[in-house]
């Protein structure tokens, strides 16, 4: 044998064996040790590999079986129709070779058809259906005669395991459809998931229980659905999107469009984001806008499924060993990547949270180069075991900053050690403090620097009261020289004194001095922002502008009032009440009134006659509107003054009670709460108007 094909035939091998290693860990232990793009490449070399050596191609080579095989401990069903996988494209390049085949494959004879110059090619004009791919796993669902007969997992994409009763609670899969009543079979795939909300609290729960986290959506997906007792399956926040069809005794509609339209009003939940597209460029178009939807999804998807739409066609193009022709996996860039922990350092933000920070070798995520990655709190380190030296996964989802999902045991070096939190402040020395209730570690000195200079550099921000120019360095040299020492300082200083500052030239302290000035009539939602109460975001601040026009008003404002608004919790609102209790915070306060720092309450507001029967008041909207949606009506309800709440209490003047109000109505009526319908609502605002 010569040397290459010798090396070709090892390199094979060596491979396949990898590969198999690998897809056992991934589908069958939920516990991959690689990264999804770094195993798609090592399955493409194989690929490339066995087409240029067909006869060292096994024929149960990886490239040619579907996912892991079924785990054993469930009972086993066939699939009358295997469940297939799809073949990927990675760039436009691919999604274009694949529309190819397809014509090639629909007009076999175009060839010689074009011999008349004259005549334009007739291509039979293709339609596809996008939807994003879903990281989850598939499930085909049996119903006989409208009733849900049988859950079964791909398995190895001819048998599957059987988990009926484990899906049993997912809320997007009906137990009966009417419309089948009289279809003997109809059978439907689609992808078990879980949502990065459900993802989230799973593994809060899992913490506290002491018992295994999972890395990511997908594998917490997989662990749940896995469950040999139902039970344990039915408590996990699993869901289900319905994709496509599977054998049935029933008319078959036209097309994919068809299918997808028809199965939700049967109540499945069908991907909001599938799309129609007339050609490959928007079909490029589809997958340029999910990129950039993606991040913000509340669930992972990992590439866009293009689907011919046209069923006749799909069977005229048939499949090849283990994927349709009509379909391809058009693959986003991964957002998790493989890369090595060098150090772990803690930041210390402004309000003294103590965040630990894993330094990395940094790799490329996502079109980004990612070097450090947040590891969120204490309990998140010993929880993940993350050490120093460690190999790790970490995610880069949109705007959202990097962090490490878990730790890739496997590669652990033997001399590793469990990484020990600091006890002390590393900025100001101050021994740190954890609540017993809370995950986050502080450094309870206020005036700790690093918790100064953050805080002012946040008061300054965009979105704060966007002071343009004063970002960190400046607000480091002015506090390093002793020019300011709260927000409040700022609004003091001059000219002359700016322009001192080390790397400050004339003109830049001439616009900072107009920014500053421009900044002492912030909307008040921004101003509510800077102060940087704990707890209180953007989105919070601006709630809390809208509910308390007037600075004075939320100083006043008691935990328990503040609760009774939509939205605020328990935490916000103890925070809230907590930071305006402390004399220093009003004192600076005070000190940026006396500046000249004048917020503006939100325009509508300031309108509003006091007169108005809402002003001051607060609502609570229970039950069923049906001239106008929940929220327009809170808006309306805010816009004239009054306050819209989501729980009944004796703070609450006005009960809107639409159609089938529950037990809201019910407490208003125990309280003696005043009550409204819709129409008393609509009306009200009429008079208003
Ligand atoms: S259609 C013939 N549509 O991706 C294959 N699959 O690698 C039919 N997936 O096994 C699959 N979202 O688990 C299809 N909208 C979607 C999908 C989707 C996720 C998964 C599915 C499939 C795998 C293919």
């Amino acid at each position: 044998m010569n040397d290459t094909r010798e090396k070709a035939k090892q390199r094979i091998e060596t491979l396949r064996l990898e590969i198999e290693e690998h897809a056992r860990l991934y589908y069958e232990q939920d516990a991959p040790v690689i990264d999804d793009e770094s195993y798609d490449r090592l399955l493409r070399e194989l690929e490339m590999l066995e087409s240029a050596w067909p006869e060292f191609a096994a024929s149960d080579s990886p490239t040619r079986k579907v996912g892991g095989k079924a785990l054993g401990k469930f009972e086993k069903h066939p699939h009358r129709v295997p469940m297939l996988s799809l073949a990927n494209a990675f760039d436009e390049g691919e999604l274009r070779d694949f529309e190819t085949r397809i014509l090639k494959r629909l007009e076999p004879d175009a060839d010689t058809a074009q011999l008349d110059l004259f005549s334009v090619p007739k291509r039979p004009a293709i339609e596809y259906v996008t939807e994003p791919k879903i990281d989850g796993l598939s499930l085909e669902l049996e119903y006989e005669n409208g009733r849900l007969v049988r859950a079964v997992t791909r398995g190895d994409g001819t048998v599957g395991e059987v988990v009926t009763r484990n899906v049993w609670n997912i809320p997007d899969i009906p137990h009966t459809i009417q419309a089948l009543e009289n279809v003997d079979v109809f059978n439907l795939r689609g992808e078990v998931y879980m949502d990065r909300e459900g993802f989230e609290a799973l593994n809060r729960r899992q913490t506290e229980e002491g018992s295994k986290t999972f890395a990511n959506p997908r594998n917490a997906a997989a662990g749940s659905l896995r469950q040999l007792d139902p039970a344990v399956s039915q408590k996990r926040p699993l869901r289900f999107f319905a994709y496509s069809l599977g054998i049935t005794t029933s008319d078959k509609p036209a097309s994919q469009l068809d299918f997808l339209q028809t199965i939700a009003t049967w109540g499945f939940q069908v991907n909001p984001l599938h799309h129609r597209c007339e050609t490959l460029d928007e079909v490029m178009e589809q997958y340029r806008k999910l990129i950039e939807l993606r991040e913000n999804l509340p669930y992972d998807i990992d590439g866009m499924v293009v689907k011919v739409n046209r069923f006749d066609l799909q069977e005229t193009l048939g499949q090849i060993a283990k994927s349709p022709r009509w379909a391809i996996a058009y693959k986003f860039p991964a957002i998790e990547k493989a890369t090595r922990v060098e150090r772990i350092v803690v930041q210390v933000g402004r309000t003294g949270a103590v965040t630990p920070v894993a330094e990395l070798e940094p790799v490329p995520v996502a079109g980004v180069e990612v070097r450090r990655a947040t590891l969120h709190n204490a309990d998140e380190i010993a929880r993940k075991d993350v050490r120093e030296g460690d190999w790790v996964f970490v995610r880069r989802a949109g705007d959202v900053i990097p962090e490490v999902v878990s730790v890739i045991l496997e590669k652990r070096s033997e001399d590793s050690r469990p990484y020990e939190f600091p006890s002390h402040c590393p900025e100001c020395g101050s021994e740190l403090v954890r609540v017993e209730s809370e995950a986050v570690t502080r450094c309870p000195n206020r005036d700790c620097p690093a918790q100064v200079l953050e805080s002012i550099v946040h008061f300054a921000s965009k979105k704060a009261m966007d002071i343009d120019g004063m970002g960190r360095k400046i607000v480091e040299n002015l506090l390093a020289t002793g020019e300011i020492s709260t927000v409040a300082d700022m609004y003091g200083l001059t000219r002359g004194r700016l322009a001192a500052q080390e790397r400050l030239a004339e003109k830049s302290a001439d616009n900072l001095i107009r920014a500053i000035e421009a900044s002492k009539t912030p909307p008040l939602g921004r101003f509510y922002f800077a102060l940087g109460i704990r707890n209180v975001g953007e989105h919070m601040a601006l709630k809390l502008a809208q509910e308390y026009p007037d600075l004075s008003l939320l100083a006043q404002a008691s935990a328990e009032e503040l609760e009774t608004i939509d939205e605020i919790g328990p935490e916000v609102a103890r925070s809230v009440t907590t930071f305006f209790a402390d004399s220093a915070n009003r004192l600076l306060i005070e000190r940026l009134a006396e500046a000249g720092v004048k917020p503006q309450a939100p325009e509508k507001q300031k309108e509003t006659a006091k007169t108005s029967v809402f002003y001051g008041k607060t609502f609570v909207l229970t039950g069923k509107l049906s001239t106008l949606t929940r929220d327009e009506a809170q808006d309306r309800i805010r816009a004239l003054g009054g306050r819209a709440a989501s729980s009944v209490s004796k703070k609450t003047d006005v009960v809107v009670a639409g159609e089938n109000a529950g037990s809201k109505l019910e407490k208003a009526q125990k309280l003696g709460i005043e009550v409204w319908t819709e129409e008393d609502l609509v009306a009200r605002f009429g008079e208003e108007a």
